[in-house]
């Protein structure tokens, strides 16, 4: 059934949300399922859980990346200050700012036609007060045209994430390991083992009631991803490292298309070699050059 409304010419799925549909329960799922959502927003994601349908989301710092991942029907692409590490070559996400964020958040929102995009808010963008994490987060939406922005946070930041949704826009909130707290962490570790489990849902049940939408978890243990997602009923958990009981699962997307050498966490699995695609591609351009072989007469223009 098409709904249409007023203000948009088309109705964006087969049955959206609050029209009545949904009442016949048989049909509830195949009618909201993600592969036919045209444009996914968080309503979808939650539908998502409550379905008991999983969706996918890759990190994305870039146009062409992204119309690649939106177009294989990746739902959400996060724009993580993991842009950092891996498009500015900085030894930690800590360093980057939001001036350097807001062009990749740009490039992927514009090559986006139907995932949500999610703006990583960087260290320092938000932890000041309430005021600053709306002002940075206006920013993302208004200058980098993303539809959510994530802040790594703690039950201490609710009133911070409280003020970003107040002003309308959607918060994921992640949690468990968080990297920009890297050094007051101890490192990478493993959250939530033993009775830091307690805390991680209590970090998670205060987000939720602050009004994140979602909840990204981390590198924690099983039973504590477990519980969180339990403790957050219908707000859909992403998981990094957490386990299986989520709704969501992201990766950043150099480590899973193995483009990057190197360890990878445990939690990484590996479904392409770019790395060795890239370098003999790279090695037999230079053979080209070096033999002649290229440019060919088909490569130059004769008149
Ligand atoms: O910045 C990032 O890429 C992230 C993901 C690893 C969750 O925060």
């Amino acid at each position: 059934m098409k709904v249409m409304s007023s203000t948009h010419p088309t109705a964006e799925t087969t049955a959206p949300y609050g029209s009545g549909a949904s009442a016949s329960a048989p049909d509830r799922h195949s009618d909201y399922a993600l592969d036919k959502v045209k444009k996914i927003r968080t309503v979808h994601l939650a539908q998502a859980k409550a379905d008991g349908e999983k969706f996918a989301m890759l990190t994305c710092y870039d146009a062409l990346t992204a119309a690649v991942f939106d177009a294989a029907g990746i739902e959400t692409l996060l724009v993580g200050d993991s842009a950092g590490n891996n498009v500015l070559g900085h030894e930690s996400t800590l360093t980057i700012t939001v001036d350097q964020m807001i062009p990749l958040v740009a490039a992927v929102s514009s090559a986006t036609k139907r995932a949500f995009v999610i703006a990583d808010m960087p260290f320092g963008s938000y932890q000041i007060s309430p005021a600053q994490a709306v002002e940075t987060a206006v920013r993302f939406m208004k200058e980098g045209g993303a539809h959510a922005v994530k802040m790594e946070a703690s039950a201490y930041y609710a009133e911070h994430v409280r003020a970003v949704v107040n002003a309308g826009i959607p918060v994921v909130a992640h949690i468990g390991f968080t990297p920009q707290a890297e050094h007051a962490l101890g490192g990478f570790r493993i959250q939530g083992r033993g009775d830091a489990s307690a805390h991680v849902v209590e970090d998670a049940k205060a987000l939720v009631e602050a009004g994140a939408f979602c909840v990204l978890l981390e590198m924690t243990t099983n039973d504590t991803a477990a519980a969180v997602n339990q403790a957050i009923g219908p707000v859909p958990m992403v998981s990094i490292g957490a386990g299986s009981d989520a709704t969501g699962f992201v990766l950043v997307w150099q480590d899973m298309m193995g483009l990057r050498e190197g360890k990878m966490a445990r939690f990484v699995k590996q479904y392409a070699n770019l790395h060795k695609i890239f370098s003999d591609a790279a090695r037999a351009y230079q053979d080209d050059i070096r033999s002649g072989a290229y440019p060919a007469p088909e490569h130059s223009f004769e008149v």
